[in-house]
């Protein structure tokens, strides 16, 4: 992988990325994943949940077999609730987070939800950024959301247009 970053013109990257629901398989790989992040990184288990729970809104990204990047979120009744949504550390700062949100938002059309909500600490520039960008507003702030920096979440929403 190099520095490209991922954009109209490089979408033939994103045609070679693979979308599938995260499996017990891919546990290694996402927790070694997951240690990278600063915010409240989840455990092996909590991903088992989801994953035993048959979770729809957990899934994989895999580019050229290696696993890439994942999210979860929640359905609650017609609301999605993002808790995670993550990529490896090497495919960071490309442009392929907008290629997980496509998906997600994809994927929430497809289950008929019609908000997504998230938490992001207001000091994670990049994902506030993205989020931003897809079109999510502030809607809130929950002080010292996040235990291991003290640092506050910013509470975001985006409706989705009913298709
Ligand atoms: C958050 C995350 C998914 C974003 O995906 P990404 O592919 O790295 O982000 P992008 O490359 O699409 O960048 C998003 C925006 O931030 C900007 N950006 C990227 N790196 C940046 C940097 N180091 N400084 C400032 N802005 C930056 C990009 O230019 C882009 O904005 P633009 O599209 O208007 O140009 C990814 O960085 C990640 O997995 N981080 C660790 C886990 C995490 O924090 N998840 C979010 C929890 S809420």
């Amino acid at each position: 992988m190099n520095n490209q970053r991922f954009s109209d013109e490089t979408s033939e990257w994103e045609s070679r990325i693979v979308s599938s629901p995260m499996s017990i398989t891919d546990l290694p790989e996402v927790v070694e994943i997951e240690l990278t992040t600063i915010y409240s990184p989840w455990s092996g288990e909590m991903f088992r949940k989801e994953i035993e729970s048959r979770n729809p809104g957990l899934k994989t990204f895999r580019f050229k077999s290696q696993l890439i990047g994942y999210f979860c979120f929640w359905r609650v009744l017609n609301e999605a609730h993002l808790l995670n949504l993550t990529l490896h550390a090497d495919f960071r700062g490309k442009g392929l987070g907008r290629f997980l949100m496509r998906d997600l938002e994809q994927t929430c059309n497809e289950m008929k939800i019609s908000k997504i909500l998230l938490e992001v600490a207001e000091t994670n520039f990049v994902a506030v950024k993205l989020y931003k960008n897809f079109g999510f507003v502030k809607v809130g702030i929950r002080k010292k959301f996040y235990q291991e920096t003290g640092d506050d979440a910013i509470l975001m929403e985006k409706r989705l247009q009913r298709r």
